[in-house]
């Protein structure tokens, strides 16, 4: 077959064991390239990668190039096409390639293949002795590809908790539910929430910290540690450490007893929870009532799940945003995060980054009208003389536009297209 006869498919593959992340790539062989996954050496039986989508295209190079540049911020390694994974994240991936100007049609693989995969792969397999390894290696392995390990840098706490009133914290008790391994003579293990509120305790004139240890982190060999709360209080006799391990606890913020606790003794939530499961955590902890400072992705503000959060005025941005963090070996590493909160923001200094004016003074190079005839504005200028809806990144959104007279027209992620080519996913606001 002549090479321009090749078929040319992206498809979105993911490791079973593994599913905070997928692999978006391209090929013209799509039976061979899954079975080039599932015959990598050091492959496990049970982490066998499948299709979570395919399709075929008419220019692979294009739609890859394409999907690098949409969702750069989402990219899990820089260097690989690897990106974070969620049900949602996977729906805006598809919802791509499919609204794409090269895309043909959705391929669905026969399950023949699968099964094959299957059988390759119990024919490889060999065990971690064979494979000159030990459990510590492929611990510290998983470990640096798990997507959630992400830690907080104390110096980022520091610098946003000081922004607000220290009368806020006052008498108050602190829950931060997604930080494990406490110990205040541990700086090394002890996140930097912890850490920060332990320091400062008194400062703040704090009544508690709690928080709480998850137990359902990677544990390849069942030995990781059990789910427990921690406790720290001053009392006459000076501080207090309590670790409780109450019987089939899992330290999940959505288990029973988190949520006990989130209900009945929180009154301030401060943490940054897992990246994959940020959905779930957020309709917790908003729909609580209680006063949360959190840590998420930037884009949250123009992702589906969270916009109506924003549009019912439930959260907004808080004053930082936070682009590094910590591996598991305390290395740094880059992601896109951004303070969210639902405590007021005394004059926001982002405000000085949106810059409002009359339409026709905004720079001809920074406004659009797209092929739906609707405003694009970028670069953080924002009209303060038109009526209609128009269409705006992240940034505004998070120097604070909908404090300034502006509200989010409705509560859908905006897909602006210009001369048929689309561009990156933005939100509609309007002036009041
Ligand atoms: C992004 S890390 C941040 C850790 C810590 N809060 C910090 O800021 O350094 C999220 C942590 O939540 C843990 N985690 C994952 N699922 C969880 C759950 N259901 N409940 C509580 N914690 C969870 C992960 O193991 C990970 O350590």
């Amino acid at each position: 077959m002549s090479k321009d006869k090749l078929k040319q498919y992206v498809y979105i593959v993911q490791s079973v064991k593994e599913n905070t992340k997928c692999k978006i790539g391209v090929t013209n062989d799509l039976e061979r390239r899954l079975k080039d996954y599932n015959s990598t050496t050091g492959k496990s039986k049970e982490n066998i990668s499948i299709y979570l989508f395919t399709c075929e295209v008419c220019d692979m190079k294009q739609v890859e190039d394409d999907i690098k540049a949409e969702f750069k911020h989402l990219r899990e390694e820089k260097s690989r096409e690897i990106y974070f994974y969620n049900k949602d994240l996977f729906e805006k991936y598809v919802n791509f390639i499919k609204t794409h100007k090269a895309f043909t049609e959705e391929i669905f693989i026969k399950s023949d293949v699968q099964k094959e995969v299957v059988k390759i792969v119990k024919r490889t397999t060999p065990s971690l002795k064979e494979r000159g390894l030990s459990p510590k290696d492929v611990m510290q392995k998983a470990q640096k590809v798990d997507n959630d390990e992400f830690y907080t840098r104390y110096e980022d706490v520091e610098k946003e908790i000081e922004m607000y009133d220290k009368e806020m914290w006052k008498e108050k008790t602190v829950f931060c539910n997604c930080d494990d391994a406490v110990d205040a003579d541990d700086d090394r293990n002890t996140s930097a929430f912890a850490l920060y509120f332990m320091q400062n305790f008194k400062k703040l004139s704090l009544k508690k910290l709690i928080c709480t240890h998850y137990a359902g982190g990677i544990d390849l060999f069942n030995q990781g540690p059990k789910g427990y709360i921690f406790t720290y209080i001053f009392t006459k006799d000076g501080f207090k450490e309590l670790k409780d391990y109450p019987k089939g606890y899992t330290g999940s913020f959505d288990d029973p007893i988190s949520l006990k606790i989130l209900n009945e003794d929180a009154d301030i939530v401060c943490t940054n929870p897992p990246f994959s499961k940020a959905i779930e955590y957020w309709n917790i902890i908003v729909e609580s009532g209680k006063k949360f400072l959190i840590i998420s992705n930037f884009t949250n503000v123009i992702t589906p799940a969270f916009i109506p959060y924003f549009k019912e005025k439930k959260v907004w941005a808080g004053y930082n945003r936070v682009d590094y963090f910590l591996t598991p070996k305390k290395q740094i590493t880059q992601a896109s995060g951004h303070w969210y909160t639902n405590i007021p923001i005394k004059d926001r200094p982002k405000y000085e980054n949106m810059k409002i004016m009359p339409l026709k003074k905004i720079p001809e190079k920074y406004k659009k009208y797209d092929d739906k005839k609707i405003l694009v504005v970028d670069n953080n200028y924002i009209p303060n003389d038109y009526k209609e809806p128009f269409a705006v990144s992240a940034y505004p959104i998070l120097s604070g536009v909908l404090e300034k007279g502006y509200k989010l027209f409705n509560d859908k992620e905006y897909n602006p297209y210009i001369n048929g080519e689309r561009r990156f996913s933005r939100v509609l606001v309007q002036k009041i």
